[in-house]
């Protein structure tokens, strides 16, 4: 009796080291790790002063209080998760990227950000420096290994801080690093994210240009000067710029626009041919947030009057063109009536403010009744992914057949190409300040055609 007794007590103990040691990842992590077992930003900004105010001004580091994410995620994501079994994960899961801390200590679901918790630090300085590894295959889902401590990841050899040890961990410096949070699968099991799986197939991946020197550049300086840091010519700039970026967005889309014909005969056609490059960007454009990006090609001539003329574009006929086309009066996002329980909610324009006939660059998510959303998590199946690869191009043509009473002379016919984060009908039904949907140029040229008497 008292044996068995002792084996219980024994094994239970050596359950309980293994428990302890053995590390918890993904859905399972939860609530393994309390908050004050990581440090504050505040603390690194002491020594790492400029990497600290570059990565404040990140999104990464509003993960959690950045308005649009508060929202989406205490408006529709808690109340569908409550709502719907086969969702009821994204309560915990949401934060295993845009609030580890919180998802780590358990803290499910975070209080909103005014309430000031520790959910608001985001993918913090020791968040990121605390990863040492991913468990699986591929990185999706928050698999990430977290050790936070004494030890910071980092990637050099020979460095020393009065303040941590430093771990030289090559996973910091690839593109699965960055997967683990940038990569997704639903509980519908679809991709709904897929940045780092879409560069391993670019050009960029392929010749083995990471996320890292895209988006946090290397550039001669130290890290930590007043604390006894090293000089390097190559200390990772922590800008992070992405969408919210004008300077990120702008040229990353080559456009150019050809006519048939230098001159046309007012009353007759011409047919113009626009080609559309995804040139700066190491994964699909849009990526990540692709249900809710919307990217167009708008293309208008102004003849010599100042008269302005809209241009629709020719369709090409392949299956599901028709959501890679604008069609204002085309309503979508009706699950946002079934998550707030709204009766007899129709659904917003599907594709906000873009003009009638223009191009649009996407990958429609659809929900269980094919129906667009702007709901990652309540994705179950795809239209046609008609967005902008690297390093690809993509042809479009308009014909355009000329008013009979058109002014003679020059006309410029212009191709632009936006990009609005959100779509701007959804952005206004959330309340989303202006500058989250307005239209960013992307790319942009013109071509001249001469309208001769005939
Ligand atoms: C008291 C000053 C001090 C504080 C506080 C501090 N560090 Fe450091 N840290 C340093 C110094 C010095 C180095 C060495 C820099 C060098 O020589 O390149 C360093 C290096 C690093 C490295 C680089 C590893 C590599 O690749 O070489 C990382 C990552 C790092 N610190 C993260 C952090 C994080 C995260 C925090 C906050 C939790 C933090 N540090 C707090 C002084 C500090
Ligand atoms: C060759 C340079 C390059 C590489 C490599 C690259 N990016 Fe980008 N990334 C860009 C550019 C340019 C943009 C702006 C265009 C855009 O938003 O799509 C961008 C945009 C983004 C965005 C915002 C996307 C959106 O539309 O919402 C995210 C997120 C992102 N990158 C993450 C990553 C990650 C993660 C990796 C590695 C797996 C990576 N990037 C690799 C250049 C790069
Ligand atoms: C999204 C993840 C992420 C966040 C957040 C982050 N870092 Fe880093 N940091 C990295 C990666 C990745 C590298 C190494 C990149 C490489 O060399 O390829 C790095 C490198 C560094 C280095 C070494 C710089 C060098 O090149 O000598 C220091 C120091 C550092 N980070 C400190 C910080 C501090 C302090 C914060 C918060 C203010 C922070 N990091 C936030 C991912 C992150
Ligand atoms: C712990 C999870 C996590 C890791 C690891 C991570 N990210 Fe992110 N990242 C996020 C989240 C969450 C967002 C969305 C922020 C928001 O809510 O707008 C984001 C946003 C971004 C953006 C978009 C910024 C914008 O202006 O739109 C870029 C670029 C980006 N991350 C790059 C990287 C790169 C490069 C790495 C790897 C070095 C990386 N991230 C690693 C979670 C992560
Ligand atoms: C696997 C990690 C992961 C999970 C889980 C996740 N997100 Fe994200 N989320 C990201 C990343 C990375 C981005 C940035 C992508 C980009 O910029 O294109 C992002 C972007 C967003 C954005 C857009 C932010 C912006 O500024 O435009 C919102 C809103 C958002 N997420 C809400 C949620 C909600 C709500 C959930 C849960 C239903 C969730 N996310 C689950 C990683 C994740």
């Amino acid at each position: 009796m008292r044996n068995t007794v002792l084996a219980a007590v024994i094994l239970f103990l050596a359950g309980t080291i293994i428990a302890a040691t053995a590390h918890k990842v993904g859905d399972a992590a939860l609530g393994t790790i309390p908050y004050d077992r990581f440090e504050k930003n505040e603390v690194c900004a002491q020594c790492h002063t400029d990497i600290a105010r570059q990565y404040a001004q990140s999104l990464m580091s509003q993960s959690f209080t950045h308005q649009w994410d508060e929202a989406e995620y205490f408006e529709l994501a808690v109340p569908h998760a409550e709502k719907l079994a086969k969702v009821a994960g994204v309560k915990a899961g949401c934060n295993g990227c845009h609030a580890p801390l919180a998802f780590l200590a358990g803290d499910i679901p975070p209080k909103r950000p005014e309430a000031g918790t520790r959910a608001n630090e985001g993918v913090s300085c020791d968040v990121c420096h605390s990863i040492t590894g991913f468990e699986g295959e591929v990185p999706f889902n928050f698999n990430y290994i977290i050790e936070p401590g004494e030890t910071k990841q980092g990637v050099r050899t020979g460095t020393e801080s009065p303040h941590h040890t430093i771990a030289a961990n090559p996973f910091l410096a690839s593109a699965e690093f960055c997967g683990t949070c940038h990569n997704e699968k639903d509980p519908w099991g679809m991709w709904v994210k897929a940045t780092q799986l879409e560069w391993k197939e670019s050009p960029q991946g392929k010749a083995g240009i990471t996320c890292q020197q895209c988006h946090m550049p290397a550039a001669p300086g130290n890290s930590a000067p007043d604390a006894g840091g090293q000089d390097h010519p190559d200390v990772r700039q922590h800008l992070f710029h992405g969408a919210h970026w004008p300077d990120m967005l702008n040229g990353a889309v080559q456009v150019g626009i050809v006519g048939a014909s230098d001159t046309v005969h007012p009353g007759k056609a011409v047919r113009f041919l626009a080609t559309v490059m995804n040139i700066k960007a190491g994964h699909m454009i849009p990526s990540g947030s692709a249900e809710e990006r919307v990217v167009w090609l708008d293309v208008n001539a102004v003849d010599s009057n100042g008269r302005v003329y809209h241009l629709k574009v020719n369709p090409k006929g392949f299956k599901g063109e028709e959501l890679t086309i604008s069609s204002p009066g085309t309503l979508a996002y009706q699950d946002i009536g079934d998550i707030k329980g709204l009766e007899g909610f129709a659904g917003l324009e599907r594709d906000g403010d873009v003009p009638a006939g223009d191009r649009i660059f996407r990958l429609p998510y659809l929900d269980e009744q094919g129906r667009m959303t702007v709901a990652q998590w309540n994705t179950a199946s795809f239209g046609p992914d008609y967005r902008l690869a690297p390093l690809k191009a993509t042809n479009e043509t308009f014909t355009w057949k000329l008013p009979r009473n058109i002014a003679t002379g020059p006309v410029t016919v212009t191709a632009t190409v936006w990009y609005s984060r959100v779509v701007s009908s959804v952005a206004r039904y959330m309340g989303l300040p202006e500058e989250e949907y307005v239209p960013v140029k992307m790319g942009e040229s013109s071509f001249r055609l001469m309208v001769t008497a005939g």
